[in-house]
């Protein structure tokens, strides 16, 4: 939710962290900050805003320094302001924290705090365990290093945790627990952050900390240990990361630039597992899990938001091609359920950060319970994909755009992947179809380049609606998940209040808020609800509603009723949602534009939700 980055070397801390807190902005951005030590002198700058407003703020002083640790924050505890910015410094100035979570039992801990006299500055948890530190630092005459693990063994809650201490200016401190941290590995320095994005351009060489885990970085070398202080030997994992990807290159927004990648990063998705000359596909990643997927009784699919929009799509490819019943549940209400979950269920959690809070706590639930779970995730080494027990990376390359786009395709790639082994390997799919289905998922790319291409003509049909209050989405069958998408893209970036329903649902109660303001996007393609959905826009004309249709290349019928259409290319049923799905992400995207909205960090929101 909140970035953490940090540094000790030989070099200048200051510009490597607000560098890297700009690759992090994406995880919030209500406020900004950064502290650097230079010999036990502390110099700490911090605001309100985005980092772009600290830089604005420092300008011209000397903030030289070599260890570090700056913070960019999406509020949880406090309103977004100076004083609740990080990091923050304990009551005597010895202990400066920055924090990603929440501690549970602050309030415990801070009233025992405060009747040793402490005070506080900030409404924040982070405050009260930097004072926590240091109480214990003083009062049991500790090192630094102890009297971290000492807060650390009596604090509850997920954090991902940089600390410097004053006295110690030769130590960078990081603990873990539920928070990624990722630690950078390079000749003489230590680079730290909560993902690699900020790492990759100084090393491929990273340690992901596990949960329960306090690195202590210096100059000379670093140490990993557990709250206890048993000493871990870390993996070192080489990073393949292109430092470019996390650029915008020559595109105005990351989400523009993600939108425009979708050719290629459904092509890396499919590298290596679909092979559309022997009509094969192979998912290593689940290889093992094979037998028990496909001899699953039911699949239970687990996620949030976008990713929800993917594993419906899922439920749909699932139940057609493979005939395994799917459930597809919001994980946020899955987890305070008493879900029944029998042995021979497989639970498929779908995130593209792998940090979502209450996915993952989905799939401990579930494995408490005894299921098999699987991840399709994005991020690499996330959460997620580590705590389940085998998974198929969607490898879209990082997503930064708070507005998830090229991850949907992704997933739904996967999980089109996933149906249609499964199919095949239960007979349901005979090897014509399940070739067809092959050729079909190989043609994607270049069907989504073709839409693309039409990106402005979409733009006027956005300059149309740029001032709309409401929009609806209708779609039906396969289209019914991308209209709710469709909706999901329009609100979060541009604010106009946005539903997407099944269009047959709309003479069901949403058909009473049409009126001549009201934009009506309609997924009318030649499917098997055609002659449906035509009549469903009649009905929106019939009550002077404006029709914005997405229709198949050549379709000539409803042009004739629709205000805009918008054209996409012949595509199989199944895979209609990849082609169908970017004309209403450009959509958003321009409208978001005209409207003058952020779109890259909408307001109130984050690119992943690790808090509750
Ligand atoms: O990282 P995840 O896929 O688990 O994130 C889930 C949602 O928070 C995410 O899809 C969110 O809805 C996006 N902002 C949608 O664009």
């Amino acid at each position: 939710m909140c970035g953490i980055v940090g540094y000790i070397g030989g070099r200048t801390a200051w510009p490597i962290i607000v560098k890297g807190l700009q690759r992090l902005e994406y995880r919030g951005y209500d406020s900004a900050g950064v502290a650097v030590l230079n010999e036990g002198d502390l110099k700490l700058r911090k605001c309100r805003g985005k980092v772009s407003d600290l830089v604005q703020m420092v300008k011209g002083q000397d903030l030289s320094g070599a260890v570090g640790i700056g913070h960019t924050r999406w509020a949880t505890h406090g309103e977004p302001n100076d004083v609740n910015a990080h990091p923050h410094v304990s009551m005597n100035g010895k202990f400066v924290v920055v924090h990603n979570g929440i501690i549970e039992n602050y309030r415990e801990i801070k009233a025992h705090l405060i009747e040793k006299g402490y005070t506080f500055k900030s409404q924040t948890d982070t405050e009260v365990f930097a004072n926590f530190v240091e109480s214990l630092y003083l009062s049991e005459k500790l090192t630094a290093e102890q009297a971290v693990k000492a807060a650390l063994r009596r604090i509850i809650g997920a954090y991902g945790l940089g600390i410097i201490c004053v006295d110690e200016p030769n130590a960078l401190f990081a603990a873990r627990k539920g928070s990624p941290l990722a630690i950078g590995l390079a000749e003489g320095e230590y680079f730290l952050a909560s993902d690699a994005t900020p790492i990759v351009e100084y090393t491929d060489q990273l340690i992901y900390l596990e949960d329960e885990q306090v690195a202590v970085l210096t100059r000379n070398g670093y140490n990993i240990s557990n709250f206890n202080d048993d000493h871990v030997d870390p993996v070192i994992t080489h990073v393949d990361f292109d430092v470019d990807n996390v650029d915008k290159g020559c595109y105005e927004h990351y989400m523009l630039k993600e939108i425009h990648e979708q050719p290629q990063s459904i092509a890396d998705t499919m590298r290596g597992r679909v092979n559309p000359e022997n009509h094969t596909i192979n998912l290593g990643g689940i290889a093992d899990a094979m037998p028990r997927l496909a001899s699953a009784r039911r699949i239970i699919v687990v996620a949030c938001g976008t990713s929800f929009h993917a594993g419906l799509v899922g439920e749909y490819l699932f139940e057609q091609y493979a005939r395994v019943p799917v459930e597809v549940e919001y994980a946020s209400e899955f987890r305070y359920r008493n879900p029944i979950i029998n042995d021979d269920d497989v639970i498929v959690a779908i995130s593209q950060s792998g940090e979502t809070a209450d996915t993952l706590a989905a799939i401990r639930m579930a494995h408490e319970r005894g299921a098999l779970v699987l991840g399709v995730c994005n991020v690499v080494g996330s959460s997620i994909a580590r705590e389940t027990d085998s998974g198929i990376y969607t490898h879209a390359g990082p997503e930064i755009g708070v507005a998830s786009t090229k991850a949907f395709t992704s997933q739904v790639v996967v999980l089109a992947m996933m149906a249609f082994a499964v199919g095949r390997r239960r007979g349901v799919l005979d090897e014509a179809t399940y070739a067809s289905l092959i050729d079909g998922l190989s043609n994607v790319p270049s069907l989504i380049s073709q839409v693309l291409d039409s990106a402005a003509q979409i733009r006027e049909v956005a300059r149309a609606y740029q001032l709309a209050q409401n929009a609806i989405y209708l779609g039906r069958g396969y289209l019914y998940p991308v209209a709710l998408e469709g909706a999901l893209k329009l609100k979060e970036i541009s604010y106009v209040h946005a539903e997407g329903y099944p269009a047959a649902e709309m003479k069901h109660g949403p058909i009473a808020l049409i009126d001549n303001c009201m934009p009506v996007f309609v997924l009318a393609t030649h499917d098997k609800f055609y002659d449906k959905i035509v009549n469903n826009i009649q009905e929106v004309k019939a009550r002077k509603g404006q029709v914005i249709a997405i229709v198949t290349k050549g379709d000539s019928e409803i042009s004739k009723m629709a205000d805009y259409v918008i054209e996409i290319p012949v595509c199989q049923e199944a895979l209609l949602p990849l082609v169908a799905v970017v004309p209403l992400q450009l959509i958003s995207y321009y409208v978001a534009v005209m409207r003058g909205c952020n779109v890259d960090q909408p307001r109130n929101l984050a690119k992943s939700v690790t808090v509750e």
